[in-house]
This record gives C-alpha cells, sequence and structure tokens, in this order.
C-alpha cells in the first residue's frame, strides 16, 4: 500500500471508555480511511506513549499507520491526559490490566501491541499477563530490564522535584536528555510541548517504573512476531538494549534508526513510520 498523502491523514476520534471500578480511561481512535477496505481479518494496532508524554505523542504517526487498513488506537495511559489515576499507587502490570478491561469493551479479544519506552514496560507486563490477547509485539526504545540502583534513586529525586518545583525542571531535563544530541531547539520546543503536566500522574509513573519488575527472563516465551526499534542515539534506552531484546525474543526484526534519539516518532518520523508499516504489513 502506497503512503498517503498528508492532507489525506483522518483526525481521530477522541473517545472515553470507564474501566469497571469506575475511573475513565481516554484515548484516541484513527480509522482507515474512507474507501480503504478495512482488512478486517488485522487485530487494531495498539500504541501506548512515552513517559513523560500523553496519548499526543502519537498524533503525527497514527494517520500514516492507520492507512495500513486496520484501526489505530492510543490510550492515556492512568495519570495521563484525561485517563485517572487509582487512588492507590499504580504498577505497571496493573496498567496492563486496565488495558486489558479497556479492550474487553471494545470487543477486541487480540491486538497488535506496541510501546514506547514505559509504554514498553506496560507492553512486556501485558503479554505476561494476557498474552493470549497478543497478536505483535512492538517494543520501541524500551528494555525489559529492572532499574539499577542509580536509576532507581534518579526517579526519587525527579518525584522530589516534582513536589517540589512543579514540572518545569522535568519538562526541561527530559526535552534535553530524550532527543538526539544534535536535534534542533524548535524540535525539543516541540516535544517539551507535548509533556504531560499532571504532577499526580508522573509521580504516579514514576514510582510504578521504579518498582517494576525484571522481564527478562520471559521473553523467550513471547512468541508473537515482534519488532524491535530503536534510534541509534538512544542515551536512554541504547541500542545494546535493543539488540539484547531482539536477541532473546523467537519472532523478532530489529530496525535501528540513524540520527535518531529516544523518540524516533518525533526525530526521524519517516524512517519510523517505514519500520513499522513494513513490519505491520506481514503480520
Ligand atoms: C520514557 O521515555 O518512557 C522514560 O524515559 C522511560 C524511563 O524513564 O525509564
Amino acid at each position: 500500500m502506497g503512503a498517503m498523502s498528508p492532507t489525506a491523514h483522518p483526525t481521530p476520534r477522541a473517545c472515553a471508555t470507564a474501566l469497571p471500578d469506575g475511573r475513565c480511561l481516554t484515548w484516541d481512535r484513527y480509522d482507515p480511511p474512507a474507501g480503504l477496505t478495512t482488512v478486517a481479518e488485522r487485530p487494531p494496532l495498539v500504541l501506548l506513549h512515552p513517559f513523560p508524554f500523553s496519548r499526543t505523542f502519537w498524533s503525527d504517526t497514527a494517520p500514516a499507520l492507520a492507512a495500513l487498513g486496520r484501526p489505530v488506537l492510543c490510550p492515556d495511559l492512568p495519570g495521563f491526559g484525561g485517563s485517572t489515576l487509582p487512588a492507590a499507587a499504580h504498577a505497571l502490570h496493573a496498567m496492563a490490566d486496565d488495558l486489558a478491561a479497556w479492550l474487553d469493551g471494545l470487543g477486541h479479544p487480540r491486538v497488535a501491541l506496541g510501546g514506547l519506552s514505559m509504554g514498553g514496560y506496560v507492553a512486556l507486563a501485558f503479554a505476561a499477563r494476557h498474552p493470549a490477547r497478543l497478536a505483535a509485539l512492538l517494543l520501541l526504545d524500551t528494555r525489559a530490564a529492572a532499574d539499577p540502583p542509580a536509576v532507581r534513586a534518579a526517579r526519587d529525586a525527579a518525584i522530589a522535584s516534582l513536589r517540589a518545583d512543579g514540572t518545569g525542571p522535568l519538562h526541561a531535563a527530559m526535552a534535553e536528555r530524550l532527543l538526539a544530541a544534535g536535534a534542533p531547539a524548535s524540535l525539543r520546543e516541540r516535544a517539551r510541548m507535548r509533556m504531560e503536566t499532571s504532577v499526580p500522574g508522573l509521580v504516579g509513573a514514576l514510582t510504578a517504573m521504579r518498582e517494576r519488575p525484571d522481564r527478562t527472563a520471559e521473553l523467550p516465551g513471547i512468541t508473537v512476531p515482534a519488532l524491535v526499534l530503536v534510534g541509534a542515539e538512544d542515551a536512554v534506552t541504547p541500542p545494546a538494549e535493543a539488540h539484547a531484546l531482539a536477541a532473546a525474543l523467537p519472532r523478532a526484526r530489529l530496525a535501528v534508526l540513524p540520527g535518531a534519539g529516544h523518540l524516533p516518532p518525533l526525530e526521524t518520523p519517516a524512517a519510523f513510520q517505514a519500520a513499522l508499516v513494513g513490519f505491520l504489513a506481514g503480520c
């Protein structure tokens, strides 16, 4: 299927779903453009955003992927965008269970699931807890390992900074760290403008990431087709992590994108979309 012209891109339908415990999960749905035959037997693609973004992270990418003929669903993880954070501390595996309940409500027994960085941590938790729901897995600039002590300490410092000073310092630091060294200032600003502003949501996610388990031993049991993708200049989850993921997954394809740091959908969008289109066309 050829690439769509930018003017033909569909706009998302903004949706909100009540989870079984009454919390709200907000999400965008991108449908294939009118006139394109939907590939009915292919399950939808679900894309999980990184930290500290929300579902709008995918708004440049999702339309081109919907042009493949299957819907693309982009939820806000709990505490981000319009999705409610639970009263008690939320774990990444509980976020995965929220997604399973949301997909139950939508009537989607299986999905192709992609997650970037934190989204990838949640996707791996989903793969462990709901393996029969998975048709394909896309692990994007992410890792299976747990946080080493230095990263746990850095998360504690970020939580303290958020509580004391709000989101400004975290946003500024992340805008520097997430993009490749040579990224233009305009791109850093665009990324910063999309960052989540809810302090409780950000604190909840940092706490959940700090507590996540090492899922390395589970990788050989994930037998669906997998795409492992990383920016060649990713300083947060460096290419070595992606090589390790791809080596441990039985059916993985690896893509390393030159010129991109930790956020290839924003940094090298054409190469990112091409890698996903190539992978999804075959599964
Ligand atoms: C992300 O991009 O989701 C985060 O930087 C991941 C992390 O802090 O481990």
